[in-house]
């Protein structure tokens, strides 16, 4: 279905034209929750499901990255509480506030523009209906267009008050980072038929609750296949196989941002980390070199200000429309985007 067929469906389910252009199409500006927004959101990703589309949603913390993946062409940003490890230093994310997350989903809403932006509700958020509904409504007021929670079977009453409250939620089942002290590691799950049919369960109880979609966090294969054909809502994998509808990653796995740990089912298509390590080696060697020239070139500091080395403003200021190089801050506003010098 393409997207004037869905904008047009959306509309016919009783959403206003401009609400229903909001959250496909300008994320960025808020609207209230309501039950037929939420709604609609849910019929969206299920069409979209079942049109055979399959989806990319990546991780971001910040507005720059936001404003990378946005323009890169993901459908789905989620500030993960990953946050708190890759970029709190954190050593898991059972550390993560509300704090954290909101302030992080402000940057990130400013730079997405078209992708829908899920925010997960952290560790002790979402421990009875009521508390998950108003830390949601923080996210949803933060300018998150959904939510995502840890949980399946365990989770469903606070799922569907989410959803009840107008919100659009994400389950997430499987490994559930959340757990990991309790859990004692990164474990896979599905590996015994027990464990096999709590994932189906859980997944089912996700959709019934009213979930628009669901991670499956390190899910055996044939399991999440399992669930991905059983299931109406999309299923987003990570380290789940390929045969979910879509695939989520953890941004600084994806470019190599964070080189002292890569998950295994993770494969960097990029190597920041080293670019960056670079690019500040050359910037220390070239400063020291800099200030070991100056220090042997003009130690004379106590040289008189009219006889300082240094050139004449005014002969800088001819300077600055002659010249077309650097340092020229004409020629540097000229490069930078109409735009992005709107800040
Ligand atoms: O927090 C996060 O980044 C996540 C993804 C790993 C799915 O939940």
């Amino acid at each position: 279905m393409n997207s004037t067929a869905i904008k047009n469906r959306l509309v016919e389910f009783g959403e206003s034209k401009n609400r229903t252009e909001n959250f496909l199409s300008a994320p960025q500006i808020s609207w209230r929750s309501s039950l037929k927004g939420c709604n609609a959101v849910n019929l969206s990703f299920r069409e979209r499901k079942a049109g055979g589309e399959k989806f990319a949603m990546l991780t971001a913390y910040d507005y720059p990255m936001a404003r990378l993946l946005d323009e890169s062409g993901v459908d789905l940003v989620l500030v993960g509480d990953s946050l708190g490890m890759v970029v709190l230093g954190y050593p898991d994310t059972t550390s993560v506030t509300m704090e954290h997350m909101v302030h992080h989903c402000r940057a990130v809403v400013r730079g997405a523009k078209s992708a829908f932006v899920v925010a997960d509700l952290p560790i002790g958020s979402v421990d009875t209906p009521e508390v998950a509904v108003q830390n949601a409504m923080r996210l949803y007021e933060a300018g998150a267009h959904g939510v995502k929670l840890e949980g399946g079977v365990t989770r469903c009453r606070e799922i569907a008050a989410i959803v009840e409250a107008g919100i659009p939620v994400m389950g997430h089942i499987g490994m559930l980072p959340q757990r990991v002290l309790v859990e004692g590691g990164y474990k896979i799950k599905g590996k015994t038929p027990i464990e096999a049919a709590q994932l189906c369960a859980d997944a089912v109880a996700v959709e019934k609750a009213g979930a628009f979609a669901v991670v499956m966090e390190l899910v055996r294969h044939e399991v999440a296949h399992e669930i991905t054909t059983t299931i109406t809502i999309p299923t987003i994998g990570i380290g789940s196989g390929p045969d979910c509808d879509g695939q989520v990653l953890v941004i600084h796995d994806l470019v190599g941002l964070f080189p002292w740990f890569t998950p295994k089912f993770a494969t960097p298509h990029a190597h920041v980390a080293v670019a960056i390590r670079k690019a500040v080696q050359t910037f220390v060697r070239d400063a020291k070199a800099a200030g070991e020239a100056y220090s042997t070139k003009s130690h004379d500091q106590s040289l008189p200000l009219e006889k300082s080395p240094l050139p004449e403003i005014s002969s800088l200021e001819s300077r600055k429309t002659q010249s077309p190089g650097r340092g020229n801050l004409n020629s540097v506003q000229g490069q930078i985007e109409p735009e992005a010098s709107n800040r």
